[in-house]
Order: C-alpha cells, then sequence, then structure tokens
C-alpha cells in the first residue's frame, strides 16, 4: 500500500473575520451545463451565487459538438441504453446510479428544451437523432448541427437574467472550500483581476468546476479545465474515485493549436472512417461496432497502428458523407477545417486522439452529495459512477442535468428539514509555516504536461509511471508556497489531481476501459473495484471498494 499522500488543507493563509464576505442560501462553482442547470432550478426558491473562474460562456459544455443521449427513439428504451452504458463502463459503473440517468434522462432533456428555447434539430416534429461510439440505437440529440454545447449555454444563460435570486461573479478563482466542524460553510476565494481574498458563506456549496484535461499536453478541453474542483473537494474531505480512467477523444484535429478541435464522434455515426495514411480503415474486424465502437477501443486501434507505422496521426476519412450534407450537419467543424486549409468535403480529417473527458472525479450519491455535510459535487469533476472505467458518448451532459436537477430536490428537501440552515458568525482561519522557494510556474507546469502524456496517457506502464510519480515527489514542496496569484493556485490544483491519477494507475495492475497498462493487459476480474482516495490529518491514502458500494456510508477508513 502506498504511503500517504502529504496535502495541505487549505492553500492559503486567512482569517475569515478579517476578509469581506457575502452570503447566499448556495453557491454554485462553475458555468457549465451541471453548474448553470442546477443554479437555476435553486434560485427558484433560493438565492445562490454563481461563481466563475473565467467568464461565463468558458467551459467544456461551449465547446461540446456531439449532444445529448436519451432513448427517445421509438424502438429505443432506457433499458438499451442501460446496456449500453454498463457495457462501455466495462464492469465499474454503479447500476442505481446508471438507471436513474437512462430513467430520468429523457424528461431532463425534454424540460430543458422547452425551457431554454434551445434550437435541437429536428426530422418532422420529431428531435433528430444520432448514433455515437457505444450506441446500439440512435438517441443522441443535437443542436444547430455541431453546436450542442453552445445552443445550450446560450439558452441556459439567457435564463439567468430573469432570475433575481441568482447573482453571477466571473473571474473568480475558488482557492478552496470553507469547512466548519464536518460542514460546509462556503468557499474561500479570489478575484482574479485584484488578487484580493474573499470569500462567500453558505448552507450548501456545489462543485461544478469541469474536468482536467489541462493536465495533458494534447486535450480537448479549455484552459480552465486544471482540475480545481477535484483537489478542492479533496482538501475539504471528500473523496475522489475512478480518477485512473482518462478519456482520450480518438479524433481531435491533428493541428498544433491549443486546446484540440474536436472532431465530433456523431461524424462517424453518420458514416465516416478512420483510416491510415495509405486509406486502408483501421476498425474493420477488430469490434462489431467497427468505427462506432466504445472510444477506448477505438483509440486503443490507433495508438497500436500509429505505433506499427510509425505515425503521429491518422485520418477521418468523410467521403461516405455528401458534401451538402457534410456542410449542414457539421458547419462549425466544416469551417474551423476550411479555415485551417481543409476543405472536409473533399480531403480526409488528419486526426489523434487527445485526453477529453475525466470518468472519475469526487464521489457522491445518487443525490449529488459527498460525504461532507453540505458539500455536492455535479458533472465531470463528480464521480456518480454512471460513467464506469470509461464514459458513453453523450452521456455526459445528461449526467449534469439529471444530477443537477436532483441535487435541487435535495437541498430544497433538507432546507425545509432545517438541516442546511445557514452558517453565523464562522470563525475560521488557517495558519501555516510559510516557505518561500523560486519557482518555475511556466516550466514546471509544462515538465507535468508533457510527462502526464507520455506516462499516464493513453498507455501506461510501472516503469513511466513511477518516472511520474518522482517528478511529482521531487517537486511536491510546490504545496508549501503560497501563491496570491490563479496560475500557481492551478499548478498546486494540477500537481493534486496528477498524484492521484499516477497512485491509482501504478496500484490497478490491469487494463480496464480508457486505463491501458503494457505491463498489464487484460482485464483481472479481483479488479472489478473502485480505488477511492481520501484525505485525513496524515494525509491522503486509497481503498479500494466494490462495485455497487461506492457511496457507501458504512466504509471505514
Ligand atoms: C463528440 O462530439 O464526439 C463528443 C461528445 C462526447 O464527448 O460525449
Amino acid at each position: 500500500m502506498m504511503t500517504q499522500i502529504p496535502i495541505p488543507r487549505y492553500l492559503l493563509d486567512f482569517d475569515l473575520e478579517s476578509l469581506p464576505a457575502r452570503h447566499c442560501d448556495m453557491v454554485v462553482v462553475g458555468s457549465g451545463v451541471a453548474g448553470l442547470s442546477t443554479a437555476l432550478r435553486v434560485a427558484r426558491r433560493y438565492r445562490v451565487c454563481l461563481l466563475t473562474k473565467s467568464s461565463l460562456t468558458v467551459n467544456a459544455t461551449t465547446a461540446a459538438q456531439g449532444g445529448i443521449a436519451s432513448a427517445l427513439a421509438p424502438g429505443d428504451s432506457p433499458e438499451l441504453h442501460f446496456r449500453d452504458t454498463v457495457e462501455t463502463g466495462r464492469g465499474l459503473c454503479e447500476e442505481e446510479a446508471v438507471w436513474i440517468l437512462v430513467r430520468e434522462g429523457p424528461e431532463r432533456l425534454l424540460e430543458l428544451i422547452e425551457e431554454t428555447g434551445a434550437d435541437f434539430d429536428r426530422e418532422g416534429d420529431r428531435l433528430a437523432l444520432t448514433t455515437e461510439g457505444g450506441h446500439s440505437r440512435a438517441r443522441v440529440a443535437h443542436a444547430r448541427g455541431d453546436a450542442t454545447g453552445s445552443e445550450l449555454e446560450a439558452g441556459l444563460t439567457r435564463r439567468l437574467l430573469y432570475q433575481k435570486r441568482l447573482s453571477v461573479h466571473e473571474d473568480y478563482f475558488v482557492v478552496d472550500v470553507l469547512v466548519d466542524q464536518g460542514r460546509c460553510v462556503g468557499v474561500l476565494g479570489m478575484d482574479v483581476e485584484k488578487g484580493t481574498l474573499s470569500c462567500f458563506l453558505s448552507s450548501a456549496v456545489v462543485l461544478a468546476t469541469g474536468g482536467l484535461g489541462q493536465l495533458f499536453l494534447v486535450t480537448t478541453n479549455p484552459w480552465i479545465c486544471t482540475g480545481d474542483g477535484v483537489a478542492v473537494g479533496l482538501r475539504a474531505g471528500a473523496e475522489v474515485a475512478d480518477l485512473e480512467f482518462i478519456q482520450f477523444h480518438p479524433t481531435a484535429l491533428h493541428l498544433p493549436e491549443s486546446p484540440r478541435w474536436l472532431i465530433s464522434e456523431a461524424m462517424r455515426g453518420e458514416g465516416a472512417v478512420i483510416v491510415d495514411h495509405r486509406g486502408r480503415r483501421i476498425m474493420k474486424g477488430v469490434h462489431p461496432l467497427e468505427d462506432l465502437a466504445p472510444r477506448d477501443v477505438v483509440v486503443a486501434q490507433m495508438v497500436r497502428v500509429m505505433k506499427e507505422q510509425d505515425e503521429d496521426h491518422l485520418f477521418l476519412d468523410t467521403s461516405g458523407i455528401p458534401p451538402e450534407r457534410l456542410k449542414e450537419r457539421f458547419p462549425n467543424i466544416y469551417q474551423h477545417c476550411l479555415e485551417a486549409g481543409i476543405d472536409i468535403t473533399r480531403m480526409p480529417i488528419p486526426v489523434s486522439p487527445a485526453a477529453h473527458y475525466a470518468s472519475g472525479g469526487l464521489v457522491t450519491d445518487v443525490w449529488g452529495k459527498t460525504p461532507v455535510q453540505g458539500l455536492y459535487a455535479c458533472g465531470e469533476v463528480a464521480c456518480t459512477g454512471v460513467h464506469g472505467a470509461n464514459r458513453l458518448a453523450s452521456n455526459s451532459l445528461l449526467e449534469g442535468l439529471v444530477f443537477g436537477h436532483r441535487i435541487a430536490q435535495d437541498f430544497g428537501r433538507r432546507r425545509e428539514a432545517g438541516e442546511l440552515e445557514p452558517p453565523r458568525g464562522v470563525p475560521i482561519s488557517h495558519r501555516r509555516k510559510k516557505r518561500d522557494l523560486p519557482v518555475d510556474l511556466q516550466l514546471l507546469r509544462a515538465h507535468l504536461q508533457q510527462l502526464m502524456m507520455d506516462d499516464v496517457g493513453v498507455r501506461r506502464s510501472r516503469e513511466g509511471l513511477e518516472e511520474a510519480r518522482d517528478f511529482l515527489e521531487e517537486n511536491w514542496d510546490l504545496l508549501d508556497l503560497q501563491f496570491l496569484n490563479p496560475a500557481g493556485l492551478e499548478l498546486q490544483n494540477m500537481f493534486i489531481v496528477a498524484r492521484v491519477i499516477v497512485e491509482a494507475a501504478l496500484a490497478r495492475e490491469e487494463s480496464r476501459g480508457c486505463h491501458f497498462r503494457t505491463d498489464f493487459p487484460g482485464e483481472a476480474e479481483h479488479w472489478r473495484r473502485h480505488i477511492v482516495f481520501r484525505r485525513s490529518e496524515e494525509g491522503v491514502r486509497f481503498c479500494t471498494r466494490g462495485v455497487g458500494e461506492l457511496a457507501s456510508p458504512e466504509y471505514e477508513w
């Protein structure tokens, strides 16, 4: 068993009594679909402060192209959606959470369209549905072709204007969640422009901070996705599970741009195929669903072929889709590629895998609750267990909607029962030994991203993972420093999250879903378990938990 990883409880010194404070009923951190939809619901009755470290529109939801999966088509059913989700999750899905996702999903999606007026594509009077990797039926709804995420965000932000009880605070970096006597009482944060600290005091906090793709050199995630929510939650006492399962998207546009532009899987749903440099299809005979196999299968095959052929990319051949259909169905991809000199109606698209989605995160029960009273997590930062070892395409926006709705219900119920009263006069302060070391943040960050890509990416081995661990250990005194700027705080969060991924990947001596160990290439039945991390006074350590017991309150640490 690994030694304990020392991480500080709070990253900065503070004394709440001397800081400016705002009061509300709920703080929501993050402005993607999970954060916005939760905030909008709760604000119907309670005062909500929505905080985001950049502007409202900078988040992974806005970049999402493909769509939202839900069983709405004739001949489809929640049972089939359930089957595809757990098959893709390779034995690690929490079935109760998956049933909730697939049964409540259709109603949440229709409600969202109705409430926001988002312009989803239609065929006649029905929603147009397409297929993506791992889906046995066409069930992915999409908006304005390949602009599903931005259309959703636009619809949700329009609704913000009508909410008297909701205030939005952009450019506000949440440094830590405040916990007093086991109960979450708000957040400590920094005004990004001024570099000043303040706090928001509330009876509940929802972390909906999104993903962590920026830990890797090549990613589809926007710059804000540095894993902050996972690190903040872990420091506050929440649990982190399944973080070794980092999903790489097979088809990111292979150009030196950051983040990499996504070439939606929906293109393969419409008939595009992945080919090598000689135009040969690489997925034929590899999986019954061929190019629409689950992402882990497609990525593993791409990496195999690229290694054998000594190439750093492959191609997406779109010649099977008529040019007019391509332009109409994928207007943004068409335009972006054209600006880069690639006319997708006439030439194949260069693609390679890029870090895309964290299947794990902060452990929650089916009401979005973490073990810290009053602290919820929702969306990519959370681990409800619906994704298991690999997320099914287009289940992520759906997860944010379904569990955001449940968080709002749970919060309302508990407030009415008098369980989550607003905090009063919270006397928290924090002091620790300060250290002063010269540190080149940019260099350290670049080194971390390269190492994570090379050694903790699609193919992993003990040797590479130990190298990554050595690097993190050698530079661990970064966590002793106190930064009054987001770049330093972000890097500290990235170190903590990277360390958890590395330790989990080292422990998991098998290959399952998105986690592939070259030295343990098969699935091992005894590893059909979650790896769960938690912090105590002595540091962070992990245990393993059986499937069906992820959010088990009985577990003894
Ligand atoms: C895509 O459009 O390929 C991305 C959808 C997803 O990540 O679920």
